[in-house]
């Protein structure tokens, strides 16, 4: 049996909390070598055994921007049934028409909070991408789709240096306004320290924005991931996304690392006391039989301590 932590509740924080899993996409979109399909299938399905209610799948992305995440049709017939609730990104109308063609209900799509990211991501402007993303949540919307908004590069960016926290709002609330219900944060290459993490929450809170609506989403570059959950959670943040194993990083920002890893965030939780939903043993095993695909340990503190 797993070891789990002594449980001490902070009344303080808030819950219950929502797990929002990217390892399939976000974890295996920077995979040196390509993921067979059928792992990418049963890594999903595990994930859900294990308690996770959402897994965001792939991306329907350009093949050749991101050729690890190519066989996303081909992942999305295997799934099946279970494949159309699970959220996949797309980030322009071309992607929309391919979610659209095989069921999706769940899409994201993904902007940045600097113009140097979104030239290298989505090779378009800061300004170009709203209007890329305009005819998307408006037609997912029409089609009865629920629309997730990513905001890369929230704390820092490796060619730009500190993002002001007022472009950040500026950019969320505009993604907003398009019609996306939720608005996740992410601190793309691992820079943001708690005090910053309060600082942004509060300036979204300031410009009207429901707090209940906003997710965050940490990689751990610096050991931060956790000192920021901890921190989002007191400002009232109940969803945070993390990646099975601690996989991940973005193709298009080199000093992007690890996403939070899954399991040391349930750890985290449980020990708070926290409502979470997710059995770490299958977790852990999972991330597990992952490293046995891949060729390469876990970087998650809590899968290594875990492991004969
Ligand atoms: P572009 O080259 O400007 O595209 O790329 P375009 O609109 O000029 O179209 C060129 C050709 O590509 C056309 O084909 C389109 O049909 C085709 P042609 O007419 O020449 O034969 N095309 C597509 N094909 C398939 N699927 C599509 C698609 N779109 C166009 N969706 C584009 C613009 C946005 C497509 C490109 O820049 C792209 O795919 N970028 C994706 C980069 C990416 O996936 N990055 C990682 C995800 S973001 C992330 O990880 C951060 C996050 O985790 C949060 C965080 O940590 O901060 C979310
Ligand atoms: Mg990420």
């Amino acid at each position: 049996m797993t070891d789990l932590p002594m449980v001490c509740p902070d009344t303080d924080l808030a819950k219950p909390v929502t797990i929002y899993e990217v390892g399939p996409r976000d974890g295996l979109q920077n995979e040196p070598l390509p993921v067979p399909t059928e792992v990418k299938a049963e890594l999903i399905q595990r994930l859900l055994a294990a308690g996770l209610r959402i897994v965001e799948a792939t991306s329907f992305v350009h093949p050749t921007w991101v050729p690890q995440l190519a066989d996303a049709e081909d992942l999305m017939r295997l799934l099946g049934d279970d494949g159309r609730d699970l959220p996949v990104l797309v980030p322009n109308e071309r992607g929309l028409d391919r979610a659209l063609e095989l069921g999706c209900r769940h899409v994201a799509i993904f902007g940045s909070a600097t113009e140097t990211f979104a030239q290298k991501n989505l090779n378009r402007s800061l300004d170009e991408q709203f209007a890329m993303f305009e005819p998307v949540v408006r037609r997912a919307r029409e089609a009865g789709l629920d629309v997730r908004a990513y905001v890369s590069m929230c704390f820092g960016d490796p060619w730009e240096g500190a993002v002001p926290i007022d472009q950040v709002v500026a950019v969320g609330r505009r993604l907003l306004d398009l019609g996306a219900s939720q608005l996740s944060l992410g601190d793309t290459i691992g820079v943001g320290t708690a005090g910053h993490v309060t600082a942004l929450v509060d300036a979204f809170r300031l410009a009207g924005t429901d707090v209940g609506d906003l997710a965050l989403h940490f990689h751990d570059t610096y050991g931060q991931a956790l000192s920021n959950v901890q921190a989002g959670l007191r400002a009232g943040v109940t969803t945070y996304d993390s990646s099975a194993g601690g996989l991940g990083g973005c193709p298009y920002a080199k000093s992007a690392t690890g996403n939070l890893a899954t399991e040391d965030l349930v750890w985290f939780l449980t020990g708070l006391g926290i409502e979470h939903g997710v059995d770490l043993t299958s977790l852990v095993e999972t991330a597990t039989w992952l490293t046995g695909h891949l060729g390469r340990p876990s970087p998650s503190a809590v899968v290594r301590a875990l492991t004969p």
